[in-house]
Parts: C-alpha cells; structure tokens; sequence
C-alpha cells in the first residue's frame, strides 16, 4: 500500500494522506541552520550543532510521537485546524505534503478554506521561512484568526531536557511590535538569539507557553487557540515560545499570504547589545526585510530549486526504468547530501544529542557526494584525518563544531583507518587533486604535528600490516565495520557500552572482513604510489596485501563463502563449524569485491549469500540469527534475532553486495539485489515497511522478527552513499578514474541500455549505453580501445558504449 506517489517533473514525494505509518520527514538547509519537518509540520531546527545549539524544541519519546514543530492553527467560525493537519489534527477536506529538495509545502483544505504552507531554508541565510497562502474559496466573506507558533529550546538540547532545576528560571524572551525575540542566556555568555515575525501586524501574542496552552492541555488545543485570544504573556523562566495571533479577513475567492520568519543571529560580543540587557536586533532587522514580500520569498526558493537542479544535473540518468531514474537523478543523491549535513546527528531516530561524525561514517558518505561537491569534500577529508593518532590508529568520532576526537569513546575501531584510504583515492579519481596528498595534517589535532596527507595514508596501512593475530589476519580491536561484533568485550554488567568496555583484550581476534577491506584498499594505495613515482612503497604494499590474500585463502574461506572472523579463543565465527551466525554478509562484499579467491570463490559466496542471507528486502547480516546473548561475541548477540546486527537486513552492507555481483559480472544478480531495497522499488510495501519510500533506512527487520519488513532509522545511513556507488559505479559502470572516466557498465538481461549525463573534471559527458553487434567505446565519433573515456579540456564529450 502507498500514502503518496514519486512526483518527478517537481522531485517531490507527494503524501497524500497524514497517517503515514511513521512521522516521514524531510530535510531543509544546506549550511548554518538546519531544520527537520515531518510530514504533518513537526520537527525542529539548529544551527549546525543539533545538541549544542538546538532552536526549537523537541521531546522525542513524546505521546503522540510528533507533537510541536510548527503549530499552525486556522480558526474560522467553530473549527480549528491546521494545514499541516497537526498540531490540531481535525480532520482535513484535503490534505498533501509534498517534500521536495530543501522545501517542503503542505496544502489544506476545510470549510472552503485552503491553505498552502511552503516551508524553506533560503540558501546562505539562517532562517526557516514559512510562506502561508490563505484562499477563501466560498462565496461567503471569512473571518479568520491564524496562529502561528514555536517552542523555543534553550539552546543546549541535553541540557535543555535535563538541567529544570536552573532551566525553569532563566527563559527570557524580547518583544518588538510582533516579533518575539527568544534570549536566554544572551545576558550572560552567549552572543546568540532567535527570533520568530511574521509580516504583517498581530493581533496579539504569547511567549510563555503554560500561558499559551492553558491547563491540562497540549498543542493539539491550545487554550488561547480556543478562546482565538492571546494573554500576551512575557516569559519568565519556564519554558518560552513565540506564538503570534493574527486576524485574516477574506472576502469570496481572495488569497492573503503571509511569511513567517525563525531566524538565528549571532552578534559580534562588542556589540552585543543596544541598551542593558537589550539585545541588539540589526541583523535580524535585516534578514526579516531582506523576507518581508511575497515576491523575496519567490525569489528565494527558485534560488534554492535552482541550486539542486545544478548539483542534481551533475548525474543524471535515463534508463527507461523510472523507479531506478527517481533513485538515481533524485532521491539517493538528496539523501548523499543530507548524510554530508547531519552525519548521524539528527533524524527522528538519531537524537541530535549524542554521536558527532564518525570517521568511518564520514568517509563513506565521501563516496557518495564527493562528485557534488568535491572541494567540500576535500575539508571534509582533512578534518577527518586530523583525528588521526601517529600510530595510524583513530579516534573513532569528531565533534563538528570543535573538530576534537571524542576522548569518551576513543580509538580500537580497527577497520576506521582504511576508510580514509578509501575516501581520498576516491576523491582523487574524481577530481583529480593529487595535491591533497601533499595538505599538511596533524596528528590528534595538535599543532605542530602536521605531516602530509599522504603519510596519514601510510599509516593507516600500516596500522593494519602491524596489527595481525595468530592466522595473520587483522586484529578487529573494539570492533570492525559491525559495531557490534565486539569480540574483546565480555560484558556482563547491566547497562556498560558494548563498545567501549573492551575488558578481555585478547590480542587475538581477527577480522575476515578487515583483511576484505586491506586486499581492496591496499591495492587502490599502491595504484596510488604508482602514480605518484613511488614504485618501491607500491611493491612493498603488494606484498602485504598478497600476505593477507593469502591468509584469507588459508583461514578466511569456509569452504561455500567466506568467514566472518576469529573470536578471542582463535574460534571461527560465521562457518558452518557455528550453529548460529553460521555465514555473515559483510566478507561475501568485501572479499569478493577485493577479488579474493576470484570469481569462483566470488560466484559461490555470492550463491551462498543469496540462498542463506536472502529475503524479499535483501541480505540479512548474518543467519541464523543468535538465540541468546554471548558475552564473547558482544552486542551481536544482544539484539532479539531479527533486529539490527542480529539479522536484520542492515541496508548499508548490502551494495557491497551488489557490487560484488559487478564484480563477478553478473548483473541479473546485482540489479535483483538493488530493487529489492532501493525505496521506490519498495514503495507498494509501505505499510510493511513504514519509514519513507524516498529514502533508504538502516535496518529492515529479518525472516527472524516479528515484525518482518519494518523499517527503521531513515535517513542518516551509510545506504545512501553505497547504494549510489553500487547503482552508478557497478550497475551503470561510470566511475571516476585517475585517467579519465570509465564505462563499464553490469547491466541485467532485461535492460537494453541507457543514458548518463555525467559532469567529471570540468567536462559534461554524455554517454550512451546500448546493446549491438559492432561492440566497442566510440568517444566524440573515434573508436576507442578499452573502456576509459580519456580527459578532455573540451566542456563536452560525447560517449556511446556499445555492449
Ligand atoms: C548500533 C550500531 C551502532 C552502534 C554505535 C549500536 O547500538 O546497533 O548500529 O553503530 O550502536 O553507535
Ligand atoms: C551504524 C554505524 O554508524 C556504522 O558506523 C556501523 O558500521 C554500522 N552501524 C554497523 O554496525
């Protein structure tokens, strides 16, 4: 079953009806002030740190689940309702939520009214605008009264929900004519505020919400609301909120629009103030004229859909199969580029309050916006690799506002330096930037240890060569790529992270997948050292890789498909010596795309994976799922089967999968495993499935759960970056490479060929795929051999590829 339908043309997701199985959300900004919206208007905003400086509040773990957010209310005669159709939830005539790129607009109808609520982050300024389109459709004049209204949180969003005992006493808030300023805190130490206008005049206002909503009651009923009064209260303490009353009158057929501003403003600390204790609004003057007319607005948002049009039209991709299309030329990018925002910050199931970035987390999701916008992409490597430790080892995460290695979870995520590996040969095939290699970078931040980039490589390799166990394959530390798989934990006490206990320090297990990881990363850095004359390091590394091939052969190969790892006693896990965790996904990837034991060994772990992994949604992580829990084997076994690590389908590993199958040239195979997971392949399952079609989500319940199929943690996943690599780079066959673009697509059976319209290096390049006799790479009209389409300065190519 649907709650919406894909609208191309627009790049929207229409919903169509407001009881979608979960709150489905959208993202909008692009630098400074970002905000989640739900599809009935709830969600919240900050400014580029969720946890520490959260704007609007939040309450996650609320009843009912997506209360607050914009609360907008339309009073005429009797009923109140909302275009959103939350926080009222009256019944709409119509209602639709169309979430498109950066905006997000909802339109509903009740009593002849329509409205039409467009909600934006314009780009370059620190704002949420929300355009609201009043329409009388009868015959009769209509008096309204509209409300608009925001729950201010009081900037650190941990704190906010924690600390009463001081919180309830130091809300402030300003009012000027209708804009209600929220400055808690400006008094003392900080130099920002927020604010919430509207442009027109108010009838009246609230900023104390208890005032606002009255006793016993919540959003969904606002006393004032009902009374279409205002107290105009002024906050003292507890918990401030904007909330402007306006009076709209409207005769037969008119419109009135009316532009809501929440913006954010930091002030200089010199300036911070006009008078004592009276905060200095300049800017926010400015940016609420710079948003005062309908016409600014406009402009505005054919400004922002004028900026994804351009970074979408850098891939695009017309292959007669609309729903791979919609993925491709919309969706799985949009979502590349929310993962580089948010990292696992903020979604509906990441609270915005605890990870930062993680460094094998921020690699990946390099993969796949690294061709929109590579020179952010190259802050973004640095600022990762500056976490690094001499030793090659890695803090495991960074927070983004102070770029610091998080010290409360540390390092021992074994596979974490390889990832950068992977990222910065990526980013250079893309760009062809040799000179990062030369950036210097420190150590662990600290000045003065800068070495260039390059060595930061080096090292991460040579962690790995240097860490080994007694079958010569890397040692997995707290964990590898699963982190869960925590094999030197052993924890029994009730509560005590998994990943950080680390209590039995066997020096002892190894990782299959680590190895998988080592042979394809170690052999992109000798290609690397290749190019960069240094031939001897590029033997040396081949060495090394070969050892660790080898031992993967010796000790990593179970006879049908590869093994997962060796536990702390030197044990095998994911072999069919196991009864449970008998085969794990990951090394059927990452090994066979590493090309470890060939296409044989490929084509068979392939099968094995298939035949034992597979469900309708994809590969699980590992079968059979873990009954019970294992103090050896960590949080894995922690999870009822089914679920997350323990069997669920963990999206993110499977278009290693899928490029695996490209490996072994077998695109039946690597196309049946992209649409069984790709969400507008899934989007008739939506009642089963329950997070949003548009997006990919983490896990999506095993055979094992009771609730098979179900979705969770949409959005902030490492999905989105691989799945756009395993469609463009494996199933397409476009991929970046240091001499020019390859074309080499895996397509299946069905597929005649296609078109790509790709931008690479400066140069737009217009391929076409197609099926034929006279097989071969025609490049601009001259036949070329092999399958890499040269470098041109030229600012267009024309590709045909004929299969
Ligand atoms: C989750 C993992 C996650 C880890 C670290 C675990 O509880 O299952 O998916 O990577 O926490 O935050
Ligand atoms: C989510 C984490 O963000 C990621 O780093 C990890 O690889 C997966 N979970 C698998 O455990």
């Amino acid at each position: 079953m649907r709650y919406g339908y894909f609208d191309d043309t627009a790049r929207e997701y229409v919903i169509t009806r407001p009881d979608t199985p979960l709150p489905w959300i959208n993202y909008l900004g692009n630098d400074g002030f970002f905000s989640l919206i739900s599809n009935t208007c709830g969600g919240y905003s900050f400014y580029k740190d969720a946890k520490l400086r959260r704007i609007t509040r939040f309450r996650y773990n609320n009843v009912p689940a997506d209360d607050g957010g914009r609360c907008f209310y339309v009073c005429d005669g009797d009923t109140v309702w909302s275009p959103a159709f939350l926080p009222a939830g009256t019944p709409l005539d119509s209602y639709r939520c169309r979430h498109g790129m950066g905006y997000s607009v909802f339109e509903g109808r009740k009593n002849g009214v329509s409205a039409s609520l467009t909600v934006m982050v314009p780009m370059g300024v620190n704002l949420e605008v929300q355009k609201l389109e009043l329409t009388n459709d009868t015959d009769q004049a209509k008096t309204l009264t509209v409300y608009g209204a925001v729950e201010w949180c009081l900037w650190n969003a941990v704190d906010d929900a924690t600390n009463f005992q001081r919180n309830w006493n130091i809300g402030e808030v300003e009012i000027e004519g209708g804009t209600i300023y929220h400055k808690t805190e400006y008094r003392e130490r900080r130099d920002h505020y927020a604010f919430y206008s509207v442009n027109a005049p108010v009838a009246g206002f609230d900023t104390d919400r208890d005032a606002f909503l009255g006793q016993f009651r919540s959003w969904r009923n606002p006393k004032a609301v009902e009374e279409r009064t205002s107290c105009g209260s002024i906050a003292a303490g507890w918990a401030p909120i904007a909330a402007l009353r306006l009076n709209v009158d409207l005769a037969p057929g008119q419109t009135k629009t009316l532009l809501f501003r929440l913006g954010y403003v930091e002030n200089p600390a010199d300036r911070k103030f006009d008078a004592l204790n009276v905060i200095n609004k300049d800017l926010a003057h400015r940016m609420m004229q710079d948003f005062s007319s309908e016409a600014q607005f406009d402009t505005a948002f054919d400004a922002l859909r004028a900026y994804w049009a351009g970074l979408l039209s850098r891939f695009t991709v017309h292959s007669g199969e609309e729903k791979l299309d919609r993925m491709v030329n919309i969706w799985n990018q949009y979502q590349c580029m929310v993962t580089f925002n948010m990292s696992r910050s903020a979604s509906y199931y990441e609270s915005g309050t605890g990870r930062g970035m993680g460094f094998r987390d921020s690699c990946q999701d390099l993969l796949g916006f690294v061709h929109l916008i590579p020179q952010r992409a190259r802050e973004r490597i640095i600022d990762i690799a500056s976490i690094q430790f001499a030793d090659g080892s890695t803090y495991h995460q960074y927070q983004p506002l102070t770029r610091r290695g998080n010290a409360d979870i540390g390092s021992g995520f074994n596979d974490d330096p390889l990832w950068l590996i992977a990222c910065t040969c990526a980013y250079i095939r893309e760009t062809g930037d040799f000179s990062i290699l030369d950036e210097p970078t420190p150590f662990n931040n600290e000045p003065s240890t800068e070495v260039p980039l390059l060595e930061h490589l080096r090292r991460s390799l040579n962690y790995t060569v240097t860490h080994r166990g007694p079958h010569g394959l890397p040692l997995i530390g707290r964990a590898d790529w699963n982190d869960c798989l925590n094999l030197n934990c052993f924890s029994l006490t009730p509560g005590e992270s998994f990943q950080t206990c680390s209590n039995f320090e066997s020096g002892k297990a190894e990782s299959v997948f680590i190895a998988g990881m080592f042979v394809k990363y170690g052999a992109e850095y000798a290609a690397l050292c290749d190019r960069i004359g240094l031939a001897d390091e590029a033997a040396d590394v081949r060495r090394s890789v070969q050892e660790i091939e080898n031992a993967v052969l010796s000790h990593g190969w179970d006879g049908e498909w590869f093994r997962r790892a060796y536990d702390a006693f030197e044990r095998p896990i994911g072999s069919q010596l196991n009864d449970e965790g008998r085969i794990y996904i990951e090394p059927q990837g990452f090994c066979v795309m590493a090309g470890i034991g060939g296409a044989d060994y490929g084509r068979r772990a392939l099968r094995s994976a298939v035949s034992l992994l597979g469900n309708e949604f994809g590969l699980e992580v590992l079968h059979p799922c873990y009954s019970e829990y294992h103090d050896y084997l960590g949080e894995i076994s922690s999870y009822p089967p089914g679920y997350k690590e323990n069997g669920s389908v963990f999206c993110h590993n499977n278009p290693w999968v899928i490029l695996a199958f490209c490996a072994v040239g077998d695109g039946n195979g690597a196309f049946d495993l992209y649409t069984r997971q790709a969400p507008a392949y899934i989007e008739d399952k939506s009642e089963i499935h329950r997070t949003e079609p548009y997006c990919y989500s983490q896990t999506i319940a095993g055979r094992a759960a009771r609730t098979y199929g179900e979705a969770k943690n949409s959005w902030l996943t490492g999905t989105a970056a691989w799945s756009f690599v395993a469609v463009s780079q494996g199933i397409l066959g476009i991929r970046p490479d240091y001499d020019g673009l390859v074309v080499d697509p895996c397509l299946p059976d069905h597929m005649d060929g296609f078109r790509v319209s790709r931008v690479f290096r400066g140069t737009r390049y217009d391929i076409i795929v197609r099926r034929g006799a006279q097989k071969g790479l025609v490049v601009d009209g001259r036949p070329v051999t092999g399958n890499t389409v040269p470098l041109t300065d030229a600012p267009s190519c024309s590709v045909t590829l004929t299969i």
